[in-house]
């Protein structure tokens, strides 16, 4: 596949935009190679070698369509990144809404490989053993990346030594340990207790309705995915996120994200934490 062109560039740039928002600068000539060249792994992309052709290839053929945009997305996560925002959850949100909710919905937009919801989870039921509290919570993930998603679904994790945990938590309690390497890795499965609270699908945040009702969230995370979009673009979706959450719910966004034009919209509680004061 040659992209040794600007016209070339730009043809691949302006597509993925288009499918995705997400857009690539000038910067990212190596990065798109690169991804470009990960598509040879699958037969379908045998015989392409423009940018036009797999354009068109993947504007015809659906699973070619997919397989592009998986390419491009960076899947980065981890348990409990950006802890701030779980220790929000479990000593501000979690108990105020105990007190007053039977039913708590919460959504993980761009979810990647699941560590993200699972950490939701993990809090949620942690919060419920210590305010003693029985109420319904259902959590919804998504990501535009159907890869990332199975493996969100399958619940299988590596877990590093090293990685910083809050102190509160205790994995074992929500994940079956499978395998234990000499230098202190674990591959760890999700227990259903915590499988059975998420709902994970599809969606492009880039897309302009989203399958929610407005008010529907009392929280939302939408953490490390704004950066990946243009600015006005990072407005829309802020701006239809918001909708859909109830008036006093909490966003999350991540710790480079910006609330941009919004800030009338919220009050700024500090460490990207916002809470919805009108739509
Ligand atoms: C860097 S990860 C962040 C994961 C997680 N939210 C976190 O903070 O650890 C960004 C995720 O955004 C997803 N993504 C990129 N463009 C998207 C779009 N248009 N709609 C939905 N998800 C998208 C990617 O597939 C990727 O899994």
């Amino acid at each position: 596949m040659v992209i040794d062109t600007n016209k070339a560039f730009k043809e691949i740039q302006t597509y993925l935009h288009t499918l995705t928002g997400i857009y690539l600068d000038s910067s990212k000539h190596t990065m798109m190679k690169n991804r470009l060249d990960s598509l040879k792994q699958f037969p379908v992309f045998d015989n392409i070698t423009t940018a036009s052709e797999l354009i068109a290839l993947a504007n015809r053929n659906p699973q070619a369509r997919q397989l592009f945009i998986n390419a491009f997305t960076t899947n980065q996560t981890d348990f409990f990144r950006e802890k701030v925002h779980f220790q929000d959850m479990l000593d501000r949100v979690l108990p105020a809404l105990f007190k007053n909710q039977f039913n708590i919905k919460i959504y993980c937009a761009a979810s990647s490989t699941g560590e993200e919801p699972y950490s939701i989870a993990a809090t949620v039921l942690y919060a419920c053993e210590v305010y003693n509290s029985s109420c319904d919570v259902e959590i919804y993930a998504s990501d535009i990346d159907t890869k990332v998603l199975q493996d969100a679904k399958d619940g299988v994790f590596t877990l590093s030594p090293t990685l910083s945990l809050p102190t509160w938590i205790n994995m074992d309690k929500y994940f079956d340990t499978l395998q234990v390497f000499a230098n202190g890795t674990k591959t760890i499965r999700a227990k259903s207790t915590l499988k059975k609270m998420i709902k994970f699908f599809q969606l492009n945040l880039h897309d302009t309705t989203y399958p929610f009702r407005q008010d529907e969230f009392d929280i939302i995370f939408c953490r490390n995915v704004l950066i990946y979009f243009q600015p006005k673009e990072q407005e829309a979706i802020l701006q239809r996120l918001l909708r859909t959450l109830k008036p006093n719910g909490t966003l999350y966004i991540g710790h480079a994200d910006d609330i941009l034009g919004l800030k009338d919209k919220v009050e700024r509680l500090g460490n990207k934490t916002y809470i919805k004061i009108r739509d």
